[in-house]
């Protein structure tokens, strides 16, 4: 329990011991779910409107007051919940893709095909072609990318307006499954492969490029290698058009900016054991930071930017509730065990990442007390856990904990392993309250199968 009227974020805060969202407890968001005839209540993902909003805002203010042409991309794969997307249009982004299905699901949303930009580094021939047909921006990946563009456009005979995907050599300095601008890397174009590609776009005159783009890669926290990237790109852009690519216009610099998942790690960690753990918070870059960097190094070039962040927008705009099974001691260790798991939150399985994990009521326990506690779920894998070594008080059955920070990568890499429901999402409006995803019906799981 958190000390009285204690403020995790604009959006999420402590008043009492109980966890709000904007102006509803959670403990109200699940008695709403029981009474909108939800079974299982919990697991649930929750997301702040005004989180978003305030979000979207802070790049959208930095990059209006430039003196350039600029396009906020959502990077859909963080979070396709429909109901987000909708907010998030309606603040003016336009969307970057990575699939077919995620491009059918933007024409639906009523986006506007020629600011969208596909990228991938294996697209498939109808997803080109999907692309192409609605006039779509395209990331090329490679060699193999820009011969299957060329068949597409000569195909259904129209033109395809590009971006060179680059890999800069940069070292983003984050998890290695999150670093993709790093020699060696399956995404992007090299340097040595660079005039290749560019061979294949001259001969190819329905192939029209018209900007360049680089991802580092996610979670990055250091201003100096947005810098260091922007240069380069810059350069690039400036090489290319003296070559005579005259089309040439955009910079679309992948997203990448990190948020500060740490912030509160004091608040669950034991000082006796803290064995070294990092507990200052980091200094993360806001968007406002980002955007004045790239505009610098841009200076007064006339090319328009293209930004696509996807974390930064949507993370600490969202937690899961969860609900306690159980408290259980396994010598030496203890653990809560949630209904939660990997299958809502995977980020701390696949990534060791740390999301933090606190209760969001007062423990009914009598003589309850901060004790170490690694969170995990129900899932049949030694890998299941929320959080290791939590410094938390001891629930009740059935009390209420949240992870934090799980707007982005949690529902969108969420899965049905030991054929687990996905669970409900809801939207908080001030105090309202939106159904924005139900939970999973067994015959949703088995539908596709010969049952
Ligand atoms: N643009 C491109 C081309 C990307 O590949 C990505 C993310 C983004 C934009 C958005 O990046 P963001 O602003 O969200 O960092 N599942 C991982 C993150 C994978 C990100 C992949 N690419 C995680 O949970 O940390």
């Amino acid at each position: 329990m958190q000390e009285e009227n204690y403020y995790f974020s604009k959006a999420f805060k402590y008043q009492n011991g109980f966890l709000f969202c904007e102006n509803v407890s959670v403990g109200e968001i699940k008695v709403w779910l029981k009474n909108q005839g939800i079974a299982r209540v919990t697991p649930a993902f929750v997301y702040s409107k005004s989180q978003i909003e305030e979000n979207v805002l802070s790049y959208q203010n930095a990059l209006s007051a430039l003196k350039r042409n600029t396009q906020l991309n959502y990077a859909l794969k963080a979070n396709f919940n429909p109901s987000l997307v909708r907010i998030i249009k309606s603040l003016g982004c336009s969307l970057t893709l990575v699939s077919g299905f995620e491009l059918e699901l933007s024409l639906k949303l009523g986006f506007q095909p020629e600011n969208i930009v596909l990228n991938g580094n294996g697209k498939e021939l109808w997803e080109i072609e999907l692309a192409v047909r609605n006039g779509c921006l395209l990331n090329i990946d490679g060699m193999f990318n820009a011969t299957q563009t060329t068949s597409v456009c000569r195909k259904l005979q129209k033109k395809a307006r590009i971006l060179l995907r680059i890999n800069p050599n940069i070292d983003p300095m984050v998890h290695k499954y999150n670093s993709t601008g790093i020699g060696g890397s399956k995404f992007g174009i090299q340097k040595e492969d660079l005039n290749d590609v560019l061979r294949e776009i001259e001969s190819e005159p329905l192939l029209q490029l018209v900007g360049i783009h680089c991802h580092l890669g996610s979670t990055i926290t250091d201003i100096g290698i947005f810098r260091e990237c922007t240069e380069m790109m810059s350069q690039l852009f400036s090489n290319l058009k003296n070559e005579g690519f005259e089309h040439m216009k955009y910079i679309n610099l992948g997203g990448g900016l990190g948020i500060d998942y740490t912030k509160h790690i004091a608040m669950t960690t034991d000082p006796e054991t803290i064995n070294g753990m990092e507990t200052k918070p980091l200094v993360i870059p806001t968007p406002a930071d980002v955007v004045k960097v790239i505009d610098e190094v841009l200076g007064d070039k006339d090319i328009s930017l293209i930004l696509e962040p996807g974390r930064s927008l949507i993370a600490n705009a969202g937690i899961l509730l969860t609900s306690v099974l159980g408290v259980k001691k396994s010598e030496p260790k203890r653990y809560i065990v949630v209904d939660g798991s990997m299958t809502e939150v995977i980020r701390p399985a696949l990534y060791s990442a740390y999301h933090h994990v606190d209760i969001c009521e007062p423990s009914q326990v009598e003589d309850a007390h901060k004790m170490l506690y690694d969170v995990v779920g129900p899932v049949c894998e030694s890998g299941d856990f929320l959080g290791k070594d939590r410094y938390l008080t001891t629930p009740h059955e059935g009390c209420t904990l949240a992870v934090f920070d799980a707007g982005a990568y949690c529902s969108s890499m969420g899965s049905n392993y030991n054929m687990r429901a996905r669970p409900a999402e809801v939207l908080v409006n001030g105090n309202k309250l939106e159904l924005i995803r139900r939970p999973d019906s067994l015959d949703d799981i088995l539908g596709p199968y010969n049952v």
